[in-house]
């Protein structure tokens, strides 16, 4: 299959590879597999309490080169993006960025669902602190 020059960019040089601390309570963790390939991928972010922006994130994909490619992509563009706003990323603009063809849209899907995941994470620290 011919990946596109972004793809193999991103997968040549992932960007923001790694974890931070799960129990900081800045950090947000989302953590997701598919069902159709069995490949994980894991996406966090480091929020600011005060303003609720994003300010760093990092990634660990087990998995294909469009899923590494996804998420070190969505790394990039959610720092200094609000939660919401990063929560709002669709899979289809990831896709449409990377030129990802039909069968690997699903990778895409898994950036997506990573993010909101990272970021229900995080919210659900903090209002679960707010009603302690
Ligand atoms: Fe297994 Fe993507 S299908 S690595
Ligand atoms: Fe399964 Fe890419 S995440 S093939």
């Amino acid at each position: 299959m011919a990946y596109s020059d972004k793809v193999i960019d991103h997968y040549e040089n992932p960007r923001n590879v790694g974890s931070f601390d799960k129990g900081d309570e800045s950090v947000g963790t989302g953590m997701v597999g598919a069902p159709a390939c069995g490949d994980v991928m894991k996406l966090q972010i480091k929020v600011n309490a005060e303003t609720g922006v994003i300010e760093d994130a990092r990634f660990k994909t087990y998995g294909c080169g469009s899923a590494i490619a996804s998420s070190s992509l969505v790394t990039e563009w959610v720092k200094g993006k609000t939660l919401d706003e990063a929560a709002a990323l669709k899979n289809a603009t990831i896709a449409e960025e990377l030129a990802l063809p039909p069968v690997k849209i699903h990778c895409s899907i898994l950036a997506e669902d990573a993010i909101k995941a990272a970021v229900n994470d995080y919210k659900a620290k903090h209002s679960a602190k707010a009603e302690a």
